[in-house]
């Protein structure tokens, strides 16, 4: 992978968009830009006209002033590719190159992304456009970096077009074959619906009932990561012909439908994210109740991290979230605006670039607010990104560190899909995943998660000494022998219900369940059941405590001589049957639990697996507050960041450095409200 922007440092940037403004506005905007630390600026993702203003016409004046200027000034510059907006000449000359909802309807232009990846007219403009400026400014110095698009999938992630349809008959075809294979995979005797013809298969449609054949929607899902990467690849091909050495491609946001591994794999050197964390403060979807409300996005952060482990921030909140349609939130409070910079770079981001520099006076989003208001005035929010500069400054020795944790949730985009396709599978997996991430952060767990494939090199996983794959659903012989590869290595596998009933179909198997997972888990599913609603919440007994089996469960028996009963069902009809099964395979244990993770049992199982607090020896820290540690050279960055509006109090219990004040501390140690301390161990004392 390439190097983040220029290699060693953790740097600071801005989106900046020089059409909204006139250029009077430009050097000012840029010299006080750099007044403030920040040395990037990302353009021009939503400019096509202004290259090519007309079919066929080309014209890069604009741009080029600007980057002149901007290189004039040392400024640094990401240049996007326009796709994500196609221009109403092209949209009104060629409407095919048009989304459509789901019953065939247009979706016009007049806001953003009303495009499909499926089109080959689009293919050919995109592709024509992007060669076109890739050849004009693949050489220039001021670019360090090229966007592709905006966000792919954003906003809509499902395509109904008549291109799209065309797209998935081909995608059909070379996946299957035939059209027996297909009948054959989808379960097309059921309810008559088998296909004789490719041209009677189409996209999801309305039905009669809604519902829609579910190994067919599992598959439309995949062909819509698909027509994204190679939407994607066709533009990244097209740069690295004309880029310079050393610059990077990348592209914004985690959307649905996208594998991103194979998107980085194809196209990208890193993936950056767009990290708004006020939408916890939204108005309309504000929970007093939420525990972790800003802090969830450090969840956000560990999804970017599975794809690039050090990445950047394209976009990082810096003012008010609001369109003039949705999404209204306050300004961010004094001090979580380094905040949120700090828990993106706490969690591996080396690039930081705030969304925007201006708020736009005009258009939907003239209340998404940027760092400076309309006038433009000198502001709070400006003092706050320069003080943060500087706090950036002190950590740089941090740069290139990696985020180190030893506790790792998997996941995979078939089951992912699945959850979309399957009420049941979503109903469990929504539970556990929340109440697992939850029970990490406030027991002080930094974790990874981990998107494993078929062909995942065991390397990769084996370095985790506990490992949740709570509802793997749909199994496959190569994630098996990479599972049973991890535990009989000595690693720690801990899996919940409704695992191993699916095929890569999506279609249930005729096993014995937990199907392929049955021989590393020592488990036999006996019976299942969703719970009763009469029942209320049932438990189960594990060593003298009462934990939830959520949702649903699978009522167990251990098989072979490594596997033991470690909790009983004591409520329903079913009390007393085994609700945790611990089987020992090689060096190494797999758990296998009934239930669905509620947060009581995601807690339980942190303590009782030990892996709670694993750096209480070093400091203690109170559970409103993150502990984020990144790891380079032995040395250990330790990020503790309070949430709160209150104050918290750490306690250290060895003298540490601490980067942004420059002092050692040691004993107990107060974080103002939405402060943030960057501990440093490991560091010979010079
Ligand atoms: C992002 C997007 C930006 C801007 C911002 C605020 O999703 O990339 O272009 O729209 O949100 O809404």
């Amino acid at each position: 992978m390439r190097k983040l922007i220029n290699g060693n440092g953790i740097d600071l940037g801005v989106c900046y968009y020089p059409e909204h403004w006139d250029k009077s506005l430009w050097a000012e905007d840029l010299g006080r830009m750099q007044a403030a630390g920040l040395k990037t600026v990302r353009i021009a993702e939503f400019a096509w006209n202004l290259v090519e203003p007309t079919e066929g016409e080309f014209s890069y004046g604009f741009f080029d002033a600007f980057l002149d200027l901007a290189q004039e000034k040392g400024m640094q510059v990401i240049f996007c590719t326009p796709t994500a907006t196609p221009p109403a000449w092209l949209t009104d000359r060629y409407p095919e190159v048009l989304n459509a909802d789901r019953e065939g309807n247009l979706i016009h232009h007049g806001s953003r992304r009303h495009y499909n990846y499926n089109s080959p007219v689009y293919q050919d403009f995109c592709r024509r456009i992007v060669e076109k400026s890739a050849a004009h400014y693949g050489q220039h110095p001021a670019i360090v970096g090229w966007q592709l698009d905006n966000e792919f999938n954003c906003e809509n992630s499902e395509f109904y077009s008549e291109s799209d349809t065309r797209a998935f008959r081909i995608f059909l075809q070379e996946k299957y074959g035939t059209l027996d294979a297909l009948n054959k995979a989808w379960g097309t005797v059921f309810w008559n619906q088998a296909y004789t013809d490719w041209n009677q298969v189409h996209l999801p449609r309305k039905t009669n009932t809604g519902s829609v054949n579910p190994h067919l929607q599992l598959d439309y899902y995949r062909f819509i990561s698909h027509s994204v990467c190679r939407f994607a690849k066709q533009q990244a091909d097209i740069i690295r012909k004309y880029c310079k050495e050393g610059d990077f491609i990348t592209t914004n946001g985690i959307f649905g439908n996208i594998d991103y591994l194979r998107l980085q794999r194809e196209s990208l050197d890193m993936l950056m994210y767009d990290s708004y964390p006020n939408f916890a403060y939204c108005l309309d979807g504000y929970r007093e109740t939420d525990l972790m409300k800003d802090r969830r996005w450090s969840r956000n952060l560990a999804e970017v991290r599975a794809v690039s482990r050090n990445f950047g921030i394209m976009e990082q909140q810096s003012g008010a979230n609001g369109w003039n349609t949705r999404m209204e939130a306050p300004t961010p409070r004094p001090g979580q605006l380094t905040l949120w910079t700090f828990q993106s770079i706490a969690h591996g981001a080396d690039f930081i670039s705030y969304f925007r520099w201006r708020t736009c006076t005009f258009g939907t989003e003239m209340y998404w607010h940027g760092i400076l208001d309309y006038s433009g005035r000198e502001n709070r929010r400006l003092r706050e990104v320069t003080d943060v500069s500087h706090k950036v400054n002190a950590i740089q020795e941090a740069a290139g560190s990696a985020y180190s944790a030893k506790v790792g949730i998997l996941k995979d985009y078939d089951n992912i899909w699945d959850c979309q396709v399957d009420n049941w599978h979503r109903r469990v997996d929504g539970v556990s995943q929340e109440a697992l991430f939850t029970a990490l952060q406030i027991a002080h767990v930094p974790f990874d998660y981990i998107y494993i494939e078929d062909g995942t090199d065991p390397e990769s996983i084996c370095k985790y000494e506990v490992l949740f794959y709570p509802h793997a659903s749909i199994l496959t012989e190569g994630k098996m022998r990479l599972l049973e590869q991890y535990v009989s290595g000595g690693g720690k596998l801990v899996m919940g219900c409704r695992t191993g009933y699916k095929d890569e179909s999506g279609k249930c198997v005729m096993e014995r369940l937990p199907g392929l997972a049955a021989n590393l888990t020592g488990t036999d599913v006996e019976e299942y059941s969703f719970v009763a609603p009469d029942d209320g919440r049932v438990m189960a007994e594990w060593d003298g405590e009462e934990i939830e089996a959520a949702v649903f469960n699978d009522l167990l028996a251990p098989v072979g001589e490594g596997a033991e009963v470690l909790a009983v069902y004591t409520g329903s009809y079913y009390a007393g049957a085994p609700a945790l099964v611990r089987n020992r395979f090689g060096k190494g244990e797999a758990y296998y639990f009934g239930g669905a993770f509620a947060p009581g049992t995601a807690e339980a199982f942190v303590r009782k697996l030990g892996i709670g607090e694993p750096y209480k020896e070093t400091m203690e820290i109170p559970s409103g507050c993150e502990l984020a540690v990144r790891e380079k050279d032995g040395v250990q960055y330790f990020f503790v960041l309070n949430y709160g509006k209150e104050p918290g109090k750490i306690l250290l219990n060895t003298g540490l450095p601490e980067l942004l004040s420059g002092e050692v501390c040691e004993g107990a140690h107060i974080l103002e409200p939405y402060g943030v301390r960057v501990f440093v161990k490991g560091k010979s004392q010079s």
